[in-house]
């Protein structure tokens, strides 16, 4: 089976992780601050708190924002779960606005009547690899006083208006999975402009641990002593994967420069077809695109899936409209309270995307689903 998406790795890599594995420092060492280093330079000097996975950067983030009981969370349906679960888990009551037709981007207008006085984070998702409307999304946010906080899972290395994604919202979390644009086999990370919630994500991230003397409350305690002034868990990134993230991080242009060939390749391949829509690009954004979402308007989505899949080409599907996992259809969310998000999910497949894939199948796809609507 041609699988929808792999890692890329190489001997700089593994070279990478062999001398941390030989070096005295597993963990919580001079690699973890070295990748936080590199994140913070690519996202345009912000600072970044490595964490384990993209679903934790997402709890460390809504954490750090203090985001808890009372306080409500606007963000997109069109998403992996954890986007949204992640402030469900602290308590907060999440609330969906719909996407954007072309991209199925968090709408700003969508969100503005969604927002109340009790709003407190707007969550973006840069889907499929395409920014979201920074500046719109940060107004409207702005201006009832909620941070904006941009996933950046699927988009880091892509940028809006020449400024890299990590720089364009107060909060940015990535995901480093290996199906995303880079790899610490698990792995993410929460970049902020804002140097306090920087602090609250690393505090989070382990334990809560106080260690410098100048804050210390117990401070006669002993040279051992270490203290907890809030709650947190460990998120804590080791070294080994850290440092296969600032080897992959070095790797980052070449695959954009793979990403956007292949991309190329689908929309000259499935041009000109009018059953299908092309991911949109909008103008001043570069994306990085984690996936190639197709679109199929005849209502054959199902079909076409499983044709590709009888071929052994690993398509997917991203993703049901979030508030229809049972979990939040338990809490009386309703189907179809997003209509464009919902459009989006019933005519969405993702097709194979990542660095090394052939073009010969590239082209055995195109050629599949060509045959498949009959053009
Ligand atoms: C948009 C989005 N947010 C968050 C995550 C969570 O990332 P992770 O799988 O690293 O926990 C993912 C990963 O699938 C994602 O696609």
């Amino acid at each position: 089976m041609l699988p929808y998406g792999h890692q890329s790795i190489d001997e700089s890599d593994i070279a990478a992780v062999a001398n941390v594995l030989r070096s005295d420092w597993l963990t919580t060492g001079p690699s973890v601050t070295a990748f936080e280093e590199d994140l913070g330079r690519l996202c345009g000097m912000s600072r970044a708190v490595s964490v384990t996975s993209g679903t934790a950067a997402l709890h460390v983030a809504y954490a750090a924002l203090g985001i808890g009981a009372g306080d409500e969370v606007v963000t997109t349906p069109l998403t992996f779960v954890a986007t949204a679960s992640c402030a469900s888990v602290l308590g907060a009551t999440v609330v969906f606005a719909d996407v954007c037709e072309d991209t199925g981007n968090l709408d700003p207008q969508s969100v503005s009547a969604a927002m109340t006085v009790r709003t407190r984070v707007v969550a973006g998702v840069d889907f499929a690899g395409h920014p979201i409307d920074a500046k719109a999304l940060a107004e409207v946010a702005h201006a009832g006083n909620a941070t904006l906080l941009e996933d950046a899972a699927h988009s880091i290395g892509g940028s809006l208006d020449g400024r890299p994604v990590g720089s364009l919202a107060d909060v940015t979390t990535f995901s480093f999975f290996p199906t995303k644009n880079l790899t610490t086999a698990e792995g993410g990370a929460v970049v902020a402009l804002q140097g306090d919630t920087v602090d609250r994500a690393r505090s989070y991230r382990s334990i809560g641990l106080v260690r410098d003397p100048a804050v210390l409350r117990l401070p006669n305690e002993g040279p051992w002593h270490q203290e907890v002034h809030a709650f947190g868990l460990n998120y804590r990134l080791s070294d080994v994967l850290s440092a296969l993230g600032s080897s992959q991080l070095l790797r980052l242009p070449s695959f954009k420069a793979a990403r956007t060939e292949i991309t190329a390749r689908y929309n000259q391949g499935l041009a000109g077809i009018d059953e299908l829509r092309l991911p949109a690009c909008r103008q001043g954004a570069d994306p990085m695109w984690h996936l190639y979402p197709l679109r199929i308007r005849d209502g054959r989505r199902r079909a076409l899936f499983e044709h590709l899949r009888a071929n052994d080409i690993g398509v997917q599907v991203n993703y049901l409209p979030v508030y229809r996992h049972p979990v939040y259809a338990d809490l009386g969310y309703k189907s179809g309270m997003c209509p464009v998000a919902e459009e989006y999910y019933e005519q969405e497949i993702s097709l194979p995307l990542f660095p090394g894939l052939p073009d010969a199948d590239v082209d055995r796809v195109i050629d599949l689903i060509r045959g498949f609507v009959g053009a």
